[in-house]
């Protein structure tokens, strides 16, 4: 299949443009707005921007919750507005992507208005109907504890409808060809509005047999072949990204044994281990979620999260390492969500503290795949635990120290601006970091620039290392005749540990560190004594720093 691996080392940027920037000062971030921000985004450094929702909706699930799929929401602004956005990143070198919500649709979509009015109309079967409750309506919920049911009885169709979401996202009949070629004209229309491919939300579902009589639902993974092959059809170096948090034994259903389907997925298996070894300064969990979600084709690649726009689900860990996170990150009932997860952003949950903070960040900078930032992550912001659900850790970007942070000059932004306190944008803004070669924003900025430069961890093949030590992690990646090695310190307190390299040869004798002055060499038995402060990491590259000259297309396997 035609193909161009651009993401296989990218580094992605998720944000909303809804709470980025607002330019015509009605209160509402809008593409206007993002577009002066493009030069930021290109001074990060990131090479990929995944944009949430902006297309027509009532909003009442942050966009997803689409009444239009080939319009912008007039509130963001024209189509003409979005061409000329990604015409811009273009300039930049920046690609887009934008997310794909075709699992369901509003209720207000005229599709579903038509559908319920009329059982004659051809848009009835879009949907999932049934005469009577069917008996699992109180299962399968996405949003437990908010959401009372998946089958709601709708008074003028007389039926009642399935939704694996809210009630107000009637779930659309997926296996319907119509549905389906209407789904890929959906993706054909934005391709031609200059994206490169889609964050598809909610995967598993979008391919699930559904209805009434679908007891137990079945994925139905042919589907995903066909939307891969349309796209790939249309324009070569276009992707999808899929949100799917899947166990590991079904990654290669989602990515096809021949790398057919999906070039990308969330890491969600990673994710919950990771956020597990920082919780109890043990790493043993993750490596094992490593080696799980290791096998994929070579053109496949995972993306590498901390936090994202939903809450952190922890539904996969165990119910005693689940605790340990809750108790370590999120203690307080309000902070916690669905039963299952953590709401709150990043840098609250580590208390601020820079150490950690850079840790958590520089395990997913370095982990295997294509790491993926959240907007306002870059500058440390934090949460507003009085929003409902996932709205506290959705606040406007915080730019400076002006009104609003500098996101809007209304006094009335669509969602409140972090205002007091440690979090808030007097001190947490990105011109006052931009200032201050030590913030944030410029440790950020240098980590993206050095991550940019380490392809192997994109291309290469991993090995985790033996530390003897469950707090200490490291591992090693291999290619074209290169290798790099990182070590994070997962403890409160320094460790010092003996490292063998693993690598034939005199390679091994010399590490370069990247980040500091701080290299090592090895003693008579060919170990490395590393010292490694409280929370700290080290990023080496094996052999000394002519990589570069190494480097070559042939694998040789020797000099290393
Ligand atoms: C996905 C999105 C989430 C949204 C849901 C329904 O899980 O990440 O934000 O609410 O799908 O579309
Ligand atoms: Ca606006």
């Amino acid at each position: 299949m035609i193909n161009d691996l651009w993401y296989k080392n990218a580094v992605f940027y998720c944000l909303s443009v809804e709470t980025y920037m607002d330019a015509n000062g009605d209160g509402i971030g809008d593409f206007a707005g993002l577009m002066r921000r493009l030069d930021y985004l290109h001074g990060l450094g990131v090479t990929a921007v995944w944009l949430m929702p902006f297309q027509t909706s009532p909003w009442r699930d942050s966009g997803y919750d689409i009444a239009d799929y080939y319009n912008v929401d007039s509130r963001f602004g024209t189509l003409g507005d979005f061409v000329e956005f990604t015409h811009a990143a273009k300039q930049r070198g920046i690609r887009v992507i934008i997310d794909l919500v075709v699992n369901h649709t509003s209720d207000e979509h005229p599709w579903f208005k038509e559908a319920r009015a009329d059982p004659s109309s051809r848009y009835r079967d879009w949907y999932i109907w049934s005469k009577k409750k069917p008996p699992n309506a109180q299962s399968g919920m996405v949003f437990p504890g908010v959401q009372k049911s998946t089958w709601t009885y709708d008074s003028v169709a007389r039926q009642y409808y399935f939704h694996r979401f809210y009630d107000f996202q009637p779930d659309l009949n997926t296996s319907n060809p119509h549905v389906h070629a209407e789904i890929l004209k959906i993706m054909g229309f934005w391709i031609q509005q200059g994206v490169s491919g889609f964050r598809m939300d909610a995967v598993p579902f979008v391919i699930s047999t559904k209805g009434a009589k679908a007891r137990k639902p079945a994925e139905q993974y042919d589907m995903l072949r066909s939307m891969r092959e349309f796209l790939q059809w249309r324009q070569g170096d276009s992707i999808i990204l899929a949100e799917a948090n899947v166990l590991p034994e079904t990654d290669m259903e989602y990515f096809g044994a021949d790398g057919d389907r999906m070039q990308m997925m969330f890491n969600f298996q990673v994710n919950q281990h990771l956020f597990y070894a920082l919780a109890a300064s043990d790493w043993r969990p993750l490596a094992k979620a490593l080696k799980a979600t290791k096998p994929r084709p070579a053109t496949a690649q995972w993306g590498l999260f901390l936090r994202n726009h939903d809450e952190l689900d922890l539904g996969r860990l165990s119910p005693e390492h689940r605790k340990i996170v809750f108790d370590a990150f999120g203690p307080d009932p309000e902070m916690q969500l669905y039963q299952r997860g953590i709401r709150r952003r990043l840098a609250p949950m580590l208390e601020g503290d820079r150490r950690r903070i850079e840790l958590a960040y520089s395990l997913m900078f370095t982990l295997p795949g294509t790491p993926v930032i959240r907007y306002g992550d870059e500058i440390g912001m934090g949460d507003d635990l009085s929003l409902r659900e996932r709205t506290c850790a959705r606040t406007p970007m915080q730019w400076s120290d002006e009104p609003r942070g500098g996101f809007t000059k209304s006094d009335k932004p669509v969602l409140p601006v972090i205002t007091g306190g440690p979090f808030g944008y007097e001190h947490v803004n990105a011109a006052k970091q931009r200032r201050d070669a030590n913030s944030m924003l410029n440790w950020t900025e240098r980590i993206v620039r050095m991550r940019k430069e380490v392809p192997e961890i994109g291309w290469g093949d991993f090995e985790i290392l033996q530390t003897r030590d469950t707090r200490v992690f490291a591992m090693r990646y291999d290619w074209r005749n290169n290798s790099v090695l990182f070590v994070h310190n997962l403890d409160s307190r320094p460790r010092e540990i003996y490292l063998d390299p693993g690598i034939p040869g005199d390679a091994g004798q010399l590490l370069v560190n990247l980040l500091s002055d701080d290299h090592s060499r090895a003693d008579e038995n060919g170990k490395h004594r590393l010292l490694i402060e409280a929370y700290g990491y080290r990023w080496y590259r094996v052999g000394g720093l002519d990589y570069l000259l190494r480097r070559s297309d042939v694998e040789s396997g020797v000099s290393r």
